[in-house]
C-alpha cells in the first residue's frame, strides 16, 4: 500500500515548506475539513498483560484479535485458538470491524506508548501531514516496518510537546469478525474507539499542538480543583471528545480510557460484570454535566482508570463551547473528584 505523503526520502518529505506553509499552515482548517475518524487505536505496555486481558475481555467484552497485525498476520488467519497473542508477546484487541483498536505490548514499565488518529483516508492524511509540517512539528513518515506493525496502508509518527508518541494512520486493515464475548455493541465507526485523558506537564503548549498544529477543538473546559486545575474537553470528529488534557504537576501519560457502548443496559451489565471480578470501581454510575454521558470508572490493572459510558452528545456546528464549575455531574459519578484524577498504584 502506498506510505502517504510524498514518501521518497527526501528531506523535504511534505512538499515544499515555504509553499505548504502559504497554502497550508496560515489557513485555519477546523477537523471537519481534515478528515479525522477519531481515536483509532492506542497502544499500552505492561510487564504483565494478563491482569489487563481478564479486564479488557471479561468487563469491558472486547474480543481478543484473530487476526494479528504483524508479518505473520496473515498466517494467523488459520489459528482462531490465537487469543490476540503475537509472537512478541503483544497481545491486540478489537472492538469492531477494525483488525485491533487496543495493543498491550511487553514492557518493563506500564504505561501509554503511542495513540493512533485515523484519517478518512490517503489524500486526508497527505493534506493533514503537510499542515503539521508547515507548521514546524518534527513530523516523520513511518517506515514500512512500521505500517506493518500497525495494519495500516499510511503511517505518520508525531509527539505531543509531553512527549507522547501520535501516530496519524490511514486505510487500516479490516477483518469484520468483532463477536464480543459478552454481546457488547461498541459506539467506534467514523468517531474512533472512545477517548483518552491525558496527563500534560504544559498544559497551554499541549493545547497549543492540539489544536493548533492537529487542528482539534475545544469542546468544553471544566474546572476540577484549585489554581485553575481543570480538564480541556478536545474534539476531532462529532465526539464530543476524543482527547481531553489535565496537569497535574509533571505528570504524563494516561488518566483514563473510555469506551463507549451503544446502549446503557451494556454499561450496567459491565458494572456488574467488575463487581463480580472485584475490579475497585473509582467512580460509580452517573452522568456528565458536559457531554451527557451515563459512565462509570473502575481502576485498571496497568496505572489507569478505564471509563465505561453511553449516550454522549454528539456535536454539532450549533455547539458552544462551555466552561464548567461547581461539579462535573448531573448525578452520581460519586468519588469523582480532584483526588481520583491522581495516578493510583497498579494492582
Ligand atoms: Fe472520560
Amino acid at each position: 500500500m502506498a506510505g502517504g505523503a510524498s514518501g521518497d526520502g527526501n528531506d523535504n518529505r511534505f512538499g515544499d515548506a515555504a509553499a505548504v506553509a502559504a497554502g497550508l499552515g496560515n489557513e485555519d482548517l477546523g477537523y471537519a475539513d481534515l478528515g479525522y475518524m477519531g481515536l483509532g487505536y492506542v497502544g499500552l505496555g505492561a510487564p504483565d498483560s494478563s491482569a489487563w486481558c481478564e479486564l479488557a475481555t471479561g468487563v469491558c467484552g472486547l474480543m481478543p484479535s484473530r487476526v494479528l497485525p504483524g508479518a505473520e498476520g496473515p498466517i494467523r488467519m488459520l489459528q482462531p485458538e490465537a487469543e490476540g497473542q503475537a509472537p512478541d508477546g503483544s497481545v491486540y484487541f478489537k472492538m469492531d470491524d477494525l483488525q485491533w483498536r487496543v495493543a498491550v505490548h511487553p514492557r518493563e514499565e506500564s504505561g501509554l506508548l503511542y495513540l493512533g488518529l485515523e484519517l478518512r483516508d490517503e489524500r486526508a492524511f497527505d493534506r493533514l501531514c503537510k499542515k503539521i509540517d508547515a507548521c514546524g512539528a518534527d513530523i516523520r513518515l513511518g517506515t514500512e516496518e512500521e505500517r506493518v506493525a500497525r495494519a495500516v496502508g499510511c503511517l505518520a509518527v508525531v509527539h505531543d510537546p509531553a512527549g507522547h508518541r501520535v501516530e496519524l494512520f490511514a486505510s487500516p486493515v479490516r477483518d469484520r469478525d468483532f463477536v464480543s464475548p459478552h454481546g457488547v455493541e461498541f459506539k467506534t465507526g467514523a468517531f474512533g474507539l472512545g477517548h483518552v485523558v491525558l496527563y500534560v506537564p504544559e498544559i497551554q503548549a499541549a493545547l497549543d499542538f492540539y489544536r493548533n498544529v492537529l487542528g482539534f477543538e475545544r469542546s468544553d473546559f471544566m474546572h476540577f480543583g484549585p489554581n485553575g486545575m481543570g480538564i480541556h474537553f478536545l474534539r476531532c470528529t462529532a465526539r464530543h471528545h476524543s482527547i481531553a488534557l489535565l496537569q497535574i504537576g509533571d505528570l504524563r501519560g494516561l488518566q483514563h480510557l473510555m469506551f463507549e457502548t451503544t446502549s446503557l443496559d451494556d454499561v450496567g451489565k459491565s458494572l456488574d460484570r467488575a463487581l463480580k471480578a472485584g475490579i475497585p470501581i473509582t467512580s460509580g454510575l452517573g452522568r456528565h454535566r458536559n457531554d451527557g454521558t451515563v459512565s462509570y470508572y473502575m481502576q485498571g490493572p496497568i496505572g489507569f482508570d478505564v471509563e465505561i459510558g453511553w449516550d454522549g452528545v454528539m456535536i454539532d456546528e450549533h455547539w458552544v463551547e462551555n466552561e464548567f464549575a461547581g461539579g462535573g455531574d448531573d448525578w452520581g459519578h460519586h468519588g469523582l473528584d480532584a483526588a481520583s484524577l491522581a495516578p493510583k498504584e497498579s494492582k
